[in-house]
C-alpha cells in the first residue's frame, strides 16, 4: 500500500516487512496523547499565523472527533500505516479531507513521538505516586495496630534482636517514601516539551514552542532540538525508579512468603490473595507475593533492555528507539498491578501475634540485653560479650534459654548480675527500652508513625 511518506519510493514493502517495522500494535496505547499533542500543535500553528483559522478549526474538530472515538475504543488501526502518528494522520484526512494533511506542518514524527511519551509518562507516574501512597497508608494502619506486637528481628536470617512488628512494617514505609520521592523528582524531567524540535534541527516555520509547551501543561522546553528528539533518559529513569520499587516489593514478598510458611506461621494471607494446588488439597500458596517477586525480573529486564538499545545510537533519532515502548508499557502495567495487589494483601493479612511473640521468647535474641547490662555496670563491652557468650553456650548444652538459668549461675559468671536481669531479659522490656532515635522502642515507633502520617 502507498505510504504517507511514499513520494520518493517506486516499490512498496511486502506486508510481512511492514509488520516487522510497525509499532502500531503497541503504540496505539499512546492514542490519546498523540491526539492531544496534535491539538496543541495545530492551535499553535493557527496562533502563529502559519495556518489559516478555518483550516485550524477543521483540523481541531476532526481531531476532537477522533479523540472521542479513541476514548470509546472505536478507532481501527492498521499496520499499513506503521505507527500511531501516521494512523491518526490518515484517519484525520479520511475524516476532514486533504486539509488534514496540513497538521504535520512544522513538526516531525520524531518530536511528536517524544512528546507523546512525555505526556504518557507524566500521567502514569502521577498514578504510580498515588498508588505508592495508598500502600503506605495501608502499612501505617497495620503498624498502628501492632506497635506492641513483638517479632524476632533477623540478621543473616538468624534471630538477632526482638523488635516491634510495627517497626518492621514501617521500614517498608520509608523505603516506599524514597520511591515516591524519586518518582516525584523525575517529573521535573518528564514534564519538558520536545515538541517543535522537528526531525532534529528545528523548523523554518515561525512556531512558538513555549506556547505548545504551555498548552500541554509542560513546565518548559528542551533547550536543544537534537537532544529533544534523541533523549530517552526520562524513560530509563522511570524504568530505573520502577526497578528499585519492585526490588523493595520483592523483598517484602520474600518475607510474606517466609512468614506464611508452615515453618514461621507468623501471618496468614487472605484467601483472596492465595491459591490452592490442583493435586494437594491442603495447600494454600502465596501466589500473588511470588508473582510480584517474579515480575521484578521483567522490570529489571526492561531497564537493561532500553539501556542497551540506547548505548550505541548516534544522534539524533534512530529507529532503534522504537524499542523504548513495549518495556515502558509493560513496566507501567507491572508496577501498577503489583502496587494494587500489595495494598490488598497487606490490608487483609492475618497476623498471628501469639506465634510471633512466642518466637521472641524461645531463642537467644535477648543476649545483647545481658551484655548491655554488664556494660552499664562498667564491664568493657567486649568482656561482657564474652561472659554472655559463655552463658549462651551453657544454655545450648543444657537445652535451656537465658531466662531459665538460676541467678546462682549468673553470679558465678559475674558478681554484677542481680535479680533484675530477669526483667531485662523479657523481650517486651528489651524492645521497649530501645528508644534511641529511629529505634524500635514503642514510644519511638509511635513517633515514627506520627511522622509518617505527616508525609502522607
Ligand atoms: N514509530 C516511531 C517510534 O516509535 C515513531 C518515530 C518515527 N520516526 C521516524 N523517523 N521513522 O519511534
Amino acid at each position: 500500500m502507498k505510504k504517507l511518506w511514499g513520494g520518493r519510493f517506486t516499490k512498496t514493502a511486502e506486508e510481512w516487512v511492514d509488520e516487522f517495522g510497525a509499532s502500531i500494535p503497541f503504540d496505539q496505547e499512546l492514542v490519546e496523547e498523540d491526539i492531544e499533542g496534535s491539538i496543541a500543535h495545530v492551535t499553535m500553528l493557527g496562533k502563529c499565523g502559519i495556518l489559516p483559522k478555518e483550516d485550524v478549526e477543521k483540523i481541531k474538530a476532526g481531531l476532537l472527533t477522533l479523540l472521542e472515538k479513541a476514548k470509546k475504543q472505536q478507532l481501527e488501526f492498521s499496520v499499513a500505516y506503521e505507527d500511531i502518528h501516521l494512523n491518526i494522520e490518515k484517519m484525520l484526512i479520511d475524516e476532514i479531507g486533504p486539509v488534514g494533511g496540513k497538521l504535520h506542518t512544522g513538526r516531525s514524527r520524531n518530536d511528536q513521538v517524544a512528546t507523546d511519551m512525555h505526556l504518557y509518562l507524566r500521567k502514569r507516574v502521577n498514578e504510580i505516586i498515588e498508588l505508592i501512597k495508598e500502600l503506605q497508608k495501608v502499612l501505617v494502619e497495620k503498624a498502628e495496630a501492632h506497635v506492641e506486637t513483638l517479632i524476632p528481628g533477623y540478621t543473616h536470617l538468624q534471630r538477632a534482636q526482638p523488635v516491634s512488628f510495627a517497626h518492621h512494617l514501617m521500614a517498608y514505609f520509608w523505603m516506599l517514601e524514597r520511591d515516591r520521592e524519586r518518582f516525584a523528582e523525575s517529573l521535573k524531567r518528564i514534564n519538558k516539551s520536545p515538541l517543535g524540535a522537528g526531525a532534529l534541527a528545528g523548523t523554518t516555520f515561525p512556531i512558538d514552542r513555549h506556547l505548545t509547551a504551555e498548552l500541554l501543561g509542560f513546565e518548559g522546553i528542551y533547550e536543544n532540538s537534537i537532544d529533544a528528539v534523541s533523549d530517552r533518559d526520562f524513560i530509563i529513569e522511570f524504568l530505573s525508579n520502577s526497578a528499585m520499587l519492585m526490588m523493595h516489593l520483592s523483598r517484602f514478598c520474600e518475607e510474606l512468603i517466609l512468614w506464611s510458611s508452615q515453618e514461621f506461621q507468623f501471618i496468614e494471607l487472605d484467601d483472596a490473595f492465595a491459591t490452592g494446588s490442583s493435586i494437594m488439597p491442603q495447600k494454600k500458596n502465596p501466589d500473588m507475593a511470588e508473582l510480584i517477586r517474579g515480575k521484578t525480573g521483567r522490570v529489571y529486564g526492561n531497564l537493561f533492555g532500553l539501556l542497551t538499545v540506547m548505548k550505541g545510537t548516534p544522534l539524533a533519532y534512530n529507529k532503534d528507539m522504537q524499542e523504548d515502548k513495549e518495556g515502558m508499557f509493560n513496566t507501567v502495567k507491572t508496577v501498577t498491578g503489583s502496587l494494587k495487589i500489595f495494598a490488598g494483601m497487606i490490608a487483609t493479612m492475618k497476623v498471628n501475634m501469639n506465634v510471633m511473640e512466642k518466637a521472641t521468647k524461645q531463642d537467644f535474641s535477648n543476649a545483647t540485653e545481658l551484655a548491655d547490662y554488664l556494660a552499664n555496670k562498667g564491664v568493657p563491652f567486649r568482656k561482657a560479650h564474652e561472659i554472655v557468650g559463655k552463658l549462651v553456650l551453657a544454655c545450648i548444652e543444657k537445652g535451656m534459654f537465658l531466662a531459665d538459668l538460676p541467678l546462682s549461675v549468673y553470679k558465678e559468671a559475674s558478681e554484677l548480675f542481680e535479680e533484675d536481669i530477669y526483667e531485662v531479659l523479657n523481650p517486651y522490656t528489651a524492645v521497649n527500652r530501645r528508644n534511641s532515635a529511629g529505634g524500635t522502642g514503642f514510644d519511638e515507633v509511635r513517633q515514627a508513625i506520627k511522622k509518617a502520617k505527616q508525609c502522607l
